[in-house]
């Protein structure tokens, strides 16, 4: 079985991690953990890019080197994945010498081909996009748009790579290949793309403008463009483990499908004669507080200071159940603690503490068996636990992480209400046989249940499971799809006395943002 490699975009170093980075990072680590529990081999792969202008001339600012200044930051990256709880298998840095290495070597190859040729290029630069513009960038006014910040016009020699003779190659591989990108419109917008012509690209930078890049192997007097050093980081990573290369999926924004990734990276490994990458999942922006986040005006979440004051499994439930895949969304403080309230303390906290009162209260803090037969509310949760779990699974092949979450979410409501109907503290002061067996069936399905919910979602909420897994005794066995059965695999469990799953936060009030 091929393992199934899974990447995600490598970020600038030219500044601290933002809620943005830590989105995509917790995004494809649900993927891959997800993979892992349905069974599969998985790789999983993260980094930073540190070549090129914005570091470079982020370094500057600071007064430092470029190296020192990648390696202070790039440190802030890392330590974002631990925080975070990424599983990741291996942390990339463009500047390490395996990727360079892997960089020339390809860079040489093209040259050899012949698919690499010097040319004179005369045009207007974007230094802050490190881009040459095109007229069809222009405001209509013939200005240039903000985002290119300041624009020169400049001609200079540099190497081109033979993107166009590819141009009707990648039309067809799309057209064969109708889910390489997900969601599936925005397969139509690099097609979109594809219908004007291409032109090559320009891979160099002179030296005397650009010094903090990757030498070309032929030209000393050159680095390379900082786009065709940083896709080479998904191959560089894995060259030499067998079995991982091409990727299944690349995790990206969808600032960086076209061309970048949707364009330049296929063509790159078609002339390298590589195999391309399964699926590009385009994920939305977030904005925070309905408008762009911005470092210098202060509409920015630090992902490290808030996972500390509301906790990492929070932070990872807020973002996965709020952003339906590919879309954009908002995040502010006030429909985080919304969410957190009522689906994290309120429902499933409250679940948990239930379970756990309940359980010493009236069985001396041992899970009873389930002694009565299914009554008609026993069996609709059974049910409903069928139909959740089977919805979810789907729901999780499909991306739709967020309407999963509502489903299993859903379900912890379903049991809250069960144990509201049953009442098992009315139960308990009853001396007649038959309560008392329904109390021990209601306590045991109130445990089973939490226990299928909880089973749903270590790819989310690592942490949680775990918590709540040691609170009701439960030590997890065998695959994870039987796990998800339901069985009675607590019967005799001891559960803690209390557990504080998810403390009070700050009143929404008194929440600042
Ligand atoms: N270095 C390039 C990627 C090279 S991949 C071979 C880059 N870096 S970045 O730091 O600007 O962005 C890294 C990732 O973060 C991108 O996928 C980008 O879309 C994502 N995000 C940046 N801001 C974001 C939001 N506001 N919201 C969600 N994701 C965002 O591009």
């Amino acid at each position: 079985m091929k393992t199934f490699y899974i990447t995600t975009a490598i970020d600038y170093v030219n500044g601290s991690p933002h809620l943005g980075h830590a989105y995509e990072k917790v995004l494809t680590d649900v993927i891959a953990r997800f993979r892992r529990l349905m069974g599969d081999e998985v790789y999983f792969l993260t980094g930073v890019d540190e070549h090129g202008q914005k570091v470079q001339q982020s370094a500057k600012k600071r007064g430092i080197e470029p190296q020192a200044f990648c390696d202070e930051v790039s440190q802030e990256f890392r330590a974002m994945c631990v925080k975070l709880n990424i599983s990741n298998n291996d942390f990339i840095r463009t500047t390490e010498p395996r990727h360079k290495n892997v960089v020339a070597r390809l860079l040489q190859q093209l040259f050899d081909k012949g698919e690499i040729y010097k040319a004179e290029y005369q045009g207007f630069y974007s230094t802050r996009q490190e881009q040459f513009l095109q007229d069809k960038d222009r405001n209509p006014d013939g200005s240039w748009p903000e985002i290119f910040g300041e624009v020169t016009q400049i001609t200079e020699s540099n190497y081109f790579f033979k993107l166009k003779a590819y141009q009707d190659w990648l039309v067809q591989y799309l057209k064969d290949n109708d889910g390489f990108v997900f969601p599936r419109y925005r397969q139509k917008q690099v097609l979109e793309f594809l219908a004007e012509p291409l032109n090559d690209l320009c891979i160099s930078r002179p030296r005397e403008r650009l010094e903090w890049g990757i030498p070309l192997p032929f030209d000393v007097n050159y680095v390379t463009y900082v786009w065709f050093d940083a896709l080479v980081n998904y191959y560089s990573a894995v060259e030499d483990k067998p079995g991982i290369w091409p990727a299944d999926f690349h995790v990206i924004g969808k600032d960086i499908l076209v061309p970048p990734h949707a364009v330049y990276w296929p063509i790159m490994l078609k002339a390298c004669g590589l195999p391309i990458p399964k699926t590009l999942l385009a994920h939305g922006w977030w904005s925070i507080n309905g408008s762009k986040m911005s470092k210098s005006t202060g509409n920015f979440v630090d992902p490290m200071g808030f996972a500390d004051q509301y906790g990492v499994d929070a932070l990872r439930f807020f973002m996965i159940r709020e952003m339906s895949v590919g879309q954009d969304s908002d995040f502010s403080l006030n429909q985080f603690l919304v969410r957190y309230n009522s689906e994290l303390a309120n429902n499933l906290g409250n679940l948990v503490n239930r379970t756990l009162n309940m359980v010493n209260r009236f069985a001396g803090g041992a899970v009873p068996a389930a002694v009565a037969a299914d009554a008609e509310l026993e069996t609709e949760l059974k049910t409903l636990w069928v139909k959740t779990r089977d919805e979810f699974l789907t729901l999780c092949e499909g991306f739709q992480f967020h309407v999963a979450l509502e489903r299993a979410f859903g379900f912890v409501t379903a049991t809250n209400r069960y144990v509201e109907q049953r009442a098992p503290w009315k139960l308990g002061k009853s001396a007649e046989t038959a309560d008392q067996a329904l109390l021990a069936t209601a306590l045991a399905t109130m445990a089973e249940a939490l226990r299928l919910a909880v089973t749903l979602l270590p790819a989310v909420m690592p942490e949680t499971t775990e918590k709540v897994y040691g609170v009701i005794g439960y030590t997890p066995a065998g695959a994870w799809r039987e796990r998800l059965d339901w069985a009675a695999p607590l019967t005799g469990a001891k559960v803690a006395e209390t557990a504080i799953l998810f403390p009070r936060p700050q009143a929404p009030e008194a929440a600042k943002g």
